[in-house]
């Protein structure tokens, strides 16, 4: 993953970029990286803001031999790979929210994007988008969501290299997508439950159609969520988006 990156000043999303030269045969491992993205986006149509040299914007090309049921395991995986990237920074302890955001001191530092294009049975591609606030400082923070999310930089008082970064991440990510590939994901969940900032927490579940609300007690081989609600019956939560209840 990595020994061919793309580069670009300007793009609209590097997630799209990445779609297009899939579906023109870019090879797996490929990856995507912008300066800046216009029109940058998020999970559940939001935008994603990503200011010029500030941030990571990427995404990488994967041709996993998968069913497309099992796609969401990569969103965890690279979310891992993210914590393990974030954990090597002194005083800076991540913690990953279900599904896949990263979070410092329950500030929003990272996310990922992953959008596939499968087959009944087959994947033909998947792109995983990663979007990594480094070096943005909180007056560049759009307002809306200057309250929730941070940065290397706002948390450290210190610029760091993006380009350290990157080759961290990418380093981290193949050796997870490797063990996964050798069937060894069992260890990704585990790692992935190490880092939780949610499992053991009051949620809420507001995934379009559903409303759920208890205590997020698990997270299965499948990467979904398991949630006891008040009656004390177990609910699995595939998709979509958790806050966190007030006690
Ligand atoms: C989220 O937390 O909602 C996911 C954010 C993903 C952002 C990244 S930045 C690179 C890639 N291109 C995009 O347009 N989005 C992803």
């Amino acid at each position: 993953i990595g020994s061919r990156i793309v580069y670009f000043d300007t793009i609209g999303s590097t997630n799209d970029k990445g779609k297009e030269l899939a579906a023109n045969g870019a090879p797996e491992g490929l990856v995507i990286v912008a300066e800046e993205q216009t029109t940058g986006r998020g999970r559940l149509g939001r935008t994603w803001s990503s200011p010029k040299g500030r941030g990571i914007w990427m995404s990488v090309i994967l041709r996993p031999e998968i069913n497309p049921m099992d796609a969401p395991k990569l969103t965890l995986l690279t979310a891992v790979a993210l914590a393990r990237t974030f954990d090597s920074y002194p005083g800076i302890q991540p913690g990953i929210k279900w599904p896949n955001d990263v979070f410092i001191k329950g500030k929003k530092i990272a996310g990922v994007l992953t959008e596939m294009n499968a087959e009944l049975e087959r994947i033909n591609y998947v792109v995983v988008g990663i979007g990594v606030n480094v070096n943005t400082s909180r007056a560049e923070l759009p307002p809306e969501i200057e309250n929730i999310a941070t940065s290397l930089y706002i948390e450290t008082g210190k610029s760091w290299s993006r380009k350290d970064f990157l080759t961290k991440l990418l380093e981290e990510l193949e050796a997870l997508y490797l063990s996964f590939k050798m069937g060894e994901y069992a260890a990704v969940v585990e790692e992935w439950k190490k880092y939780s900032v949610t499992l053991n927490k009051k949620i809420k579940v507001t995934s379009p159609g559903v409303a759920l609300e208890g205590t997020a007690v698990d997270l299965d081989d499948d990467g979904a969520l398991i949630v006891r609600t008040r009656d004390g019956s177990l609910k699995r939560v595939v998709a979509g988006e958790i806050t966190f209840a007030s006690r």
